[in-house]
Formats: C-alpha cells, sequence, structure tokens
C-alpha cells in the first residue's frame, strides 16, 4: 500500500485517485476549486462517470479515499504525487501549461519528504524537464524524482479503462523511479513500457492524433461515398476487419470533439510547426474535423428545401430543429468542443429555434449558462414535437432504440439527419422519414399530403 496525492479532481484525477483507492491504497486528492472540494466531500460528484460514485462512496467509507483544497495536508507522507490538472488550448493552439506549473510549484512548496512526482496530464513533449525545473527552482532541499505517466482512458468508460488497461506506459529519466510507480500498477495484466520521459509524452500525443486521423480518414471516405453510391458503414467494416486495419475509431460521423482530442491534435501541430516541421496531415485532419459539423447544417438545408420546396427561400430562418445529444460521446455530461455546439450555434445563427435533449450534460449545460437560447427538454419526444427536423447528435443508447412512430408524429416534417449513423436507412423510409446518414444514400419515404401541406404556409 502507498500514500498517494493526485492534484485536480477532474474527469482524470477523480478517477485516478478513486481507482487507486480501490486497489488498497491511502488516496488523497487535491483541488483548488472549492466548490468541488465541498461537493466530493458531502458525497457528491462533480461529474457524470458511469460507475465512478459507487466506487468514490466505497472508498471513502473505507477512509482510503478523501478530498481537500490544501496542499499541505494533501500531500503530507505522500509516497507519489499525481498531476491531473487540465492542459487547455492556448491561443495559438499550444497547450496552455499554467495548471501544470501552479501544480508543479504547489508541491514544491509542500512536500517534506523524498516523492515521485508523476505526470497523468496530456502534456507537450518536455514537460517532465519543466516541471523537475520548477520543483528544483522552489525546493532545493527535498529530494524526488519526475515520472510520465499518460492517461489513455476514456470518458464514459474510464473506470474499467483504468483498471483493465491496454498498455501502462512510463517515462522517466531515473528508472528506479518508474519502476516504483510500475509497481503500482503490479496487478493489472498488461505490457508496461518504460522508456524515457520525452518518449512517453510523445506516446500520448501520438496515440490522440492518430486516432483522431482514422475519424478524418473514414469521414473523407464518408463523403465519397455520398457521391459515389457506396455505403461508408459497410466499407468500414469490410476495411475494419483486415488485421492490419481492426474497427476501432471508423465510424463516419460529425467528427471527434470532447476534452483531448482537438485540443491535442492542435498541440501536436503546434509543437511539429515550432520544431520547423509541416505537420499537413495534422492540419488535413483538423480541417476535416471541421468541416464535418458544417456538412451536417448544410444538408439540413438542402432536406428541408426538398421536403417543403419553398423552404429553400426561408433556408433555416424560424425554423425548429430538434437535436439530440449535448455531450461530446455517450457516456458522460462533459460538453467541451462537443459538436453539439458548433452544430447549435451554426443553426441558431441561421435564425432557426433549436430545442435540445441530453440524458446527462443539460445539468451542466443550464448550470454553466452555455447555450441560453436552446430549450432544453425532457426526453427525445418533447424534443422532437412540432420541430421541422431531427438531428442525432451523440450517439446515447437511448436513441438507438427511440420509438421512431412517436418520433415522426411528434415533429412537423419527417426529417431525420443522423451524425452518427444509428438507423438503417431503409426501416427510416419505411416510417416515412426523408433521412440522411453520413456517407450513405439519402432515403426518401412517402409522407401523407397533408404534412406536406402543412410545411407551404
Ligand atoms: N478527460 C479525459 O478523459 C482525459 C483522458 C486522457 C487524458 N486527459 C488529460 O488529463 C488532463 C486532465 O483532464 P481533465 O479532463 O481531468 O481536466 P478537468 O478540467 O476535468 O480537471 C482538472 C482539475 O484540476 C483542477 N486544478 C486546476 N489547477 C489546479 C491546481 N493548481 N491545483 C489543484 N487543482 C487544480 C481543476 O479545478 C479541475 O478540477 C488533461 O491534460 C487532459 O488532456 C484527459
Amino acid at each position: 500500500m502507498s500514500n498517494i496525492a493526485v492534484i485536480g479532481t477532474g474527469y482524470v484525477g477523480l478517477v485516478t485517485g478513486t481507482c487507486f483507492a480501490d486497489l488498497g491504497n491511502d488516496v488523497r486528492c487535491i483541488d483548488i476549486a472549492e466548490e468541488k472540494v465541498a461537493m466530493l466531500q458531502r458525497g457528491q460528484l462533480p461529474i457524470y462517470e458511469p460507475g465512478l460514485a459507487e466506487l468514490v462512496d466505497r472508498n471513502v467509507r473505507a477512509k482510503r479515499l478523501a478530498f481537500t483544497g490544501d496542499y499541505g495536508e494533501g500531500l503530507r507522507d505522500a509516497d507519489f504525487v499525481f498531476i491531473a490538472v487540465n492542459t487547455p488550448s492556448g491561443i495559438g493552439g499550444e497547450a496552455d501549461m499554467s495548471q501544470v506549473r501552479q501544480a508543479a510549484e504547489g508541491i514544491a512548496r509542500h512536500v517534506e519528504k523524498n516523492v515521485v512526482v508523476v505526470n497523468r496530464s496530456t502534456v507537450p513533449i518536455g514537460t517532465g524537464d519543466l516541471v523537475t525545473a520548477i520543483i528544483k527552482r522552489v525546493n532545493g532541499r527535498v529530494p524526488f524524482a519526475v515520472v510520465s505517466n499518460p492517461e489513455f482512458t476514456r470518458e464514459g468508460t474510464a473506470v474499467r479503462d483504468f483498471l483493465q488497461p491496454d498498455r501502462v506506459v512510463l517515462g522517466a529519466t531515473d528508472r528506479a523511479a518508474a519502476e516504483q510507480v510500475a509497481a503500482l500498477y503490479a496487478s493489472f495484466d498488461c505490457p508496461v513500457i518504460i522508456t524515457d520521459l520525452n518518449t512517453a509524452e510523445m506516446i500520448k500525443y501520438a496515440s490522440n492524433a492518430f486516432l483522431a486521423t482514422r475519424i478524418a480518414f473514414i469521414n473523407e471516405i464518408a463523403a465519397i461515398c455520398e457521391k459515389v453510391g457506396a455505403d461508408v458503414k459497410e466499407v468500414a467494416r469490410g476495411m475494419g476487419l483486415d488485421s492490419r486495419i481492426g474497427q476501432g475509431y471508423l465510424d463516419a460521423g460529425i467528427g471527434y470533439g470532447g476534452s483531448c482530442l482537438p485540443k491535442d491534435v492542435r498541440a501536436l501541430e503546434h509543437e511539429a510547426a515550432i520544431h520547423g516541421c509541416h505537420p499537413q496531415l495534422l492540419r488535413a485532419v483538423m480541417d476535416i474535423n471541421r468541416d464535418q459539423r458544417r456538412l451536417i447544417v448544410q444538408r439540413l438545408r438542402e432536406l428541408l428545401a426538398s421536403v417543403a420546396p419553398d423552404a429553400g427561400v426561408r433556408g433555416l430562418e424560424g425554423r425548429t430543429v430538434a437535436v439530440l445529444g449535448l455531450s461530446f460521446k455517450p457516456g458522460t455530461d462533459d460538453i467541451r468542443e462537443a459538436p453539439s455546439l458548433d452544430i447549435i450555434h451554426l443553426l441558431e445563427t441561421a435564425g432557426a429555434v433549436v430545442k435540445a435533449y441530453d440524458p446527462a450534460a443539460m445539468a451542466k449545460v443550464q448550470a454553466d449558462g452555455i447555450l441560453p437560447r436552446v430549450i432544453l427538454c425532457q426526453d427525445a419526444y418533447e424534443a422532437a414535437k412540432d420541430a421541422d427536423a431531427l438531428i442525432i447528435v451523440t450517439e446515447w443508447n437511448e436513441f438507438k432504440r427511440l420509438d421512431m412512430r412517436r418520433i415522426r408524429d411528434a415533429l412537423r416534417l419527417p426529417v431525420i439527419l443522423d451524425g452518427r449513423n444509428l438507423y438503417d436507412p431503409a426501416q427510416m423510409r419505411a416510417f416515412g422519414f426523408t433521412y440522411w446518414s453520413v456517407g450513405r444514400a439519402v432515403t426518401h419515404g412517402a409522407a401523407p399530403a397533408s404534412e406536406t401541406l402543412s410545411l407551404v404556409q
């Protein structure tokens, strides 16, 4: 059993700290956000992550997990300090390192004994040396080592990903320190890579850039499929069954979002550029991803114009659009860089009224005052009520099992744009929908004449 401190109780820090406590360690999580610490101390979670609440509760009761806003209290007796603060995009696309710098200074001011500082945040190459330099400058007395241990968990499945990782990556100049950290993961049945600091940091960026590239690639293929009459879902399946390719991250759709892939691709592009490289592939990935969000709004205009010919004149002005899904992916309430935000912005800018429903993210949207003009609804059917079209933005499981007759009856026009390719086009036609999905042919159902007439006012 080790004494572990975790700095930052966000999506990564809270999962890391809680899972280490569940493995039997004594864990203290430190955060500067007083309201988060107060919530956690009251037994409430500031984020939604499946399975996490039960785990936090169990480990707090077992007195293996505690939360504090005080570095002194949190770091007392710590053998390991994990840095899990955020590294958001700066104005030039670079990773903003201010939280990491602050955390390193906080550690330096408060550690009293030999400690291993473990960087869990996703950081630019060279951060291990930066953290080392900060701690040395602020506190020359206490011996310490810095290890990079990038986080590969995904929101929505973070607890499982933490406890059953594909690999553990550790980077250090001091191999003994890396091996001490490796011992924390000794019960896991997975490869452990021990390498140097810069290589470990690069493994994280390269992994995320590669995942983003696969998504951009299949979206580019989807655009060609639409033109040549191929079905991208079948194409991806056919490709993915090749053992050299694999199925993951080949889902055509409205692109990636969230707190990691967008900022990490930008940060790597920035890093490459300042080192004199020409990261044209990364730039193309970002371009394609941005275009996917515009594409769905453009297709909406086209479909509405085809279903109600006068709509071409009105465009989206005065239209009501139902948006299903606000979080950047299912299983989380995280809306950072979610495609929904751009899509809703484009719709509202074009004069449309947006009604939206999300199973997990609406409380956060309301609390943060994001999307003030959007009408938040209790469920998908309320969102669809009297809307001119419905857009699927996030592939929540409950959207896969909608009662399509109810949806069709609720909508003013039977128009669905599926940004996540959830449904079978033939079935959607049978339900009477005009249905567009990414990289597949548009299908048109036969709508009752009365509905078509009601459009032409
Ligand atoms: N979210 C993910 O699923 C995920 C996955 C892999 C890697 N990462 C990386 O992990 C890092 C953290 O991401 P996140 O999503 O957990 O961020 P987050 O914004 O959810 O959490 C960061 C937390 O750190 C706290 N904080 C900021 N400065 C602090 C300081 N000086 N001292 C103590 N606490 C401080 C904030 O109050 C916040 O609670 C990022 O670098 C991210 O790229 C995230």
